[in-house]
């Protein structure tokens, strides 16, 4: 059987790590790009350099050529400029909006027929952008935000309560920005409802902490957190190629979904060999649909920006 063919854009810090996390799940035959010349190539070549170890066949190179990517069934795309402290996401707007125009005129041309996982922020508009950019159908541009938030949201549940991380899930919705809806309703511990485990003052502690997670690793660091964000998009990349039918909050494009009116927010999805399948639509309460209704207006108001660059 032929193997899928995944590119990653960007070699920095999530692109590097997304290659690398791709190669030892084995999920196909992995081209890595950047517009430095060097950088794609030595970090690919590293990464071979250690299949003999891992046990599997080289599978990862390293380019600066967009011919190199022809034919790729998943483009991921995280050519970007990050944030440092002191910075939002929304800053990163201007800039990142040029490279994913420019990014997504390549992608277009030389794999028409891949699904895209945006990563750049700020990242609802960067999807918007590399759709509109692309002119692919819908359920081909996807965003990668829900995961790592979820995944942020699970990992501070399982340590409060000290549980296994892989029995909590959550449902969590909007713009990947501070204004995010995690939605405690639909978070559970192997199907118990949260609220009957923790009080709701350490429920609302912890979704504040999700809701600055990114911010909190860029004051550690110094720059932008990578490790979950690569885990959440090779997670995603996995459920399209293999076709596992997974729910995620990922950033979908809504026609009237939750109202959303046409635009790409944070919704559950199903994700698989089509691409985002469907959305699924959860019955939300006053407050819950209120909380949305401005993380969508937010993400509209940059989208609007966005369409005054592109
Ligand atoms: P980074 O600076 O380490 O890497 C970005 C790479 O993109 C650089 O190597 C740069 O040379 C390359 N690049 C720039 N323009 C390019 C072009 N036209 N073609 C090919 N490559 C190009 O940044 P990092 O930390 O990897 O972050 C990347 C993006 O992902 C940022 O916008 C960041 O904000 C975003 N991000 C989003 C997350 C999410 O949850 N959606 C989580 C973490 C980061
Ligand atoms: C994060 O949430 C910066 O969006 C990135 O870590």
């Amino acid at each position: 059987m032929a193997k899928d063919k995944i590119t990653v854009v960007g070699a920095g810090n999530v692109g590097a790590t997304t290659a690398h996390i791709a190669a030892t799940r084995r999920l196909g035959q992995i081209v890595l790009l950047d517009i430095v010349e060097g950088l794609a190539e030595g970090k690919a070549l590293d990464m071979a350099e250690a299949s003999p170890i891992y046990g599997s066949d080289q599978n990862v190179v390293g380019t600066t050529d967009w011919a190199r990517t022809a034919g790729s069934d998943v483009v991921i795309v995280t050519s970007g400029m990050p944030r440092k402290a002191g910075m939002s996401r929304d800053d990163l707007l201007a800039t990142n909006a040029k490279i994913v125009k420019a990014v997504s005129e390549q992608i277009a041309r030389h794999c028409p027929n891949a699904f895209v996982i945006v990563v750049c922020n700020p990242l609802d508009a960067m999807v918007y952008a590399t759709a509109k950019t692309t002119g692919f159908p819908k359920q081909r541009v996807t965003g990668m935000a829900g995961a790592l938030d979820s995944a942020r949201f699970c990992y501070f549940l399982a340590s409060e309560l000290d549980v296994c991380v892989e029995d909590v899930h959550c449902v969590l919705m909007g713009g990947h920005g501070d204004d995010m809806v995690p939605l405690p309703r639909f978070t559970s511990v192997s199907g118990i409802p949260i609220a009957q485990l923790l009080d709701a003052s350490k429920i609302d502690e912890l979704i504040e902490r999700t809701r600055k997670g990114g911010i909190e690793v860029v004051h550690l660091l110094g720059f932008s957190a990578y490790y979950a964000p690569a885990a959440g998009a090779v997670q995603m990349a996995e459920a399209i190629l293999r076709d596992k039918k997974q729910v995620f909050s990922c950033c979908a494009y809504c026609e009237t979904e939750y109202r959303a009116d046409g635009q790409f927010v944070g919704v559950p999805a199903v994700l698989g060999k089509e691409g985002v399948e469907r959305i699924i639509e959860l019955d939300l309460n006053r407050s819950e649909q209120v909380q949305f209704d401005e993380s969508l207006a937010h993400v509209k108001e940059l989208v609007a920006k966005v369409d005054g660059i592109l």
